[in-house]
């Protein structure tokens, strides 16, 4: 509540002068004097009214303090060995000490238990148990059949008509290789998976509902190419239910985005076709659709140093012509939109391929921008966990009705050497309080809430996540 009004003050003393640079110095200050004071006035009067509004703040931050609790992690890089799988000695020689990140990717290191939990610690929803309902992030994660869950890059829609969960990724239930020397590693194409669930921890396996093409090499979902970050959204108008995709050749040269379309949440989609969007390269991308039923395209270009934003058409079967670059020159890619009280927030990665790297979040008060970046959101673990966004990738950031500021951080720990048992983190996160890095242009007062991703081991949605109060 308090960090709330803090926040209130902040944003619109900013207001008060935001011409900036051209502002003399004490004129700058009396302003925000008087803004401060204004708006403490105003809170006063508006305190009566707000009561109810306080009282569910409240109960909101006594329900998610289990889920901000700050949570250390250790572990310790062994020192080097002997032996080493040939891979790892190519690539960093053998006389190096090895980064976390090095032991990450080494297939034979001592520590790959640790960043990948063997099938015996698996989330396992058909056993009863005192594990009931928590996330392990890392740990693999069964459907209701008892087999791994292959929904990989993926994003979760939420279906109104059904009040069901259904979350969409990529199957990479295949062999991982190289499909030459400079190739990065991948999997053939299987399809897009799709898991349903009312709870978010218990999926039943839907099938792939948009699979790969086997036998036309011309066809953009042949075995051979990429499919990538697949978002489903429901679009009001035309009651039918849309896949964006980033659809690419091996050598990731196409660059384009995938359209694809079904009457049901579970497909079968029927692929419509791909193109590069506004003439551009695009490669990761997300979908998000706002309030007021309009979607937007993001998407990495101009070979992943910026990103681009434009509207989708109203049927969201293609792109308008408008779009703005966004982050120019920051190279970020999977990006994951949500929106709160609002303000518009973005988490992305940096790009180093399969490799993890710190996450930043951005925000804006517009959708089109101007963007701003803030700081890593990630909080707990350790200092390299933060580093590497728990060893992961952001894939999608899904929103708790019942619990509005909270949020699931839902991303990919690739696992490169045997792509098809990469992992999900899903972690709480939260915006609220300032954020703890100043920007430019505002005199060195944050101008947005934090974003932040707390690391736990093993953690549950607190109650009453499934319902908005009223
Ligand atoms: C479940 O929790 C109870 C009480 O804490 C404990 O006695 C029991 O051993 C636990 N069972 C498992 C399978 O961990
Ligand atoms: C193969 O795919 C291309 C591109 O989608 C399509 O134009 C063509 O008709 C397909 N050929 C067959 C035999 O289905
Ligand atoms: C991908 O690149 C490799 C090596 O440069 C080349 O041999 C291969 O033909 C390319 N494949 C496609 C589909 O562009």
């Amino acid at each position: 509540m308090r960090m709330k009004m803090r926040n209130r003050q902040q944003k619109s003393s900013a207001l008060c002068c935001n011409a900036g640079s051209r502002c003399s110095l004490p004129l700058v200050i009396w302003s925000l004097v008087g803004c401060v004071l204004v708006i403490h006035l105003y809170s006063v009067v508006r305190y009566k009214d707000r009561g109810a509004t306080t009282q569910v703040r409240l109960t909101r931050r006594t329900v998610t303090r289990e889920l901000e609790e700050v949570e250390e992690e250790n572990f310790q890089i062994p020192p080097p060995r002997g032996k080493r799988s040939p891979r790892a000695v190519k690539r960093r020689g053998p006389r190096k000490q090895p980064t976390a990140i090095d032991e990450f990717l080494d297939e034979g290191s001592d520590l790959r238990p640790f960043f990948f939990p063997d099938r015996r610690s698996a989330i396992d929803p058909t056993k009863e148990g005192n594990d009931s309902m928590f996330f392990y992030p890392a740990r693999m994660w069964l459907d209701m059949d008892g087999n791994p869950i292959q929904a990989h890059g993926g994003g979760v829609l939420f279906d109104e008509k059904s009040q069901t969960y259904y979350w969409y990724g990529e199957n990479k239930d295949g062999e991982t290789y190289h499909a030459h020397k400079k190739g990065a590693a991948r999997v053939d194409i299987i399809g897009v998976s799709c898991y349903s669930s009312k709870d978010l921890w218990t999926w039943k396996n839907e099938g792939v509902v948009l699979p790969g093409e086997e036998t036309n090499i011309t066809h953009d979902l042949h075995r051979s190419n990429v499919l990538e970050r697949p978002k489903v959204l429901y679009n009001d108008r035309t009651g039918q239910y849309i896949m964006w995709m980033h659809v690419d050749d091996v050598n990731y040269t196409k660059a384009s985005v995938g359209v694809a379309i079904a009457d049901s949440p579970t497909g079968p989609f029927e692929y419509l076709y791909s193109k590069q969007p506004h003439g551009f390269d695009s490669r990761d991308m997300t979908v998000f659709k706002d309030d007021d039923g309009k979607a937007y395209l993001v998407y990495s270009s101009e070979d992943n140093s910026e990103l681009h934003i434009g509207p989708l058409t109203d049927d969201y079967l293609d792109v308008t012509r408008v779009m703005r670059r966004i982050l120019v020159g920051q190279h970020r890619e999977a990006p994951a939109l949500f929106k709160y009280e609002g303000t518009y927030y973005m988490i992305t990665s940096g790009c180093s391929g399969w490799a993890p790297n710190r996450a930043l979040a951005h925000a804006a008060e517009s959708i089109m921008g101007p963007w701003e970046t803030m700081e890593n959101p990630c909080i707990g673990g350790n200092k390299i966990f933060r580093m590497t966004t728990f060893f992961s990738q952001s894939t999608f950031v899904l929103p708790l009705p019942g619990l509005p500021g909270s949020y699931i951080f839902m991303a990919d720990r690739w696992n490169p050497p045997e792509l098809k048992d990469s992992r999900y983190v899903w972690l709480p996160l939260t915006v609220g309080g300032v954020a703890d890095e100043p920007l430019e242009y505002n005199f060195g007062f944050p101008l947005w809430s934090r974003v932040s991703i707390y690391w736990h081991k093993r953690w549950r949605l607190p109650e009453g996540w499934r319902t908005a109060y009223t």
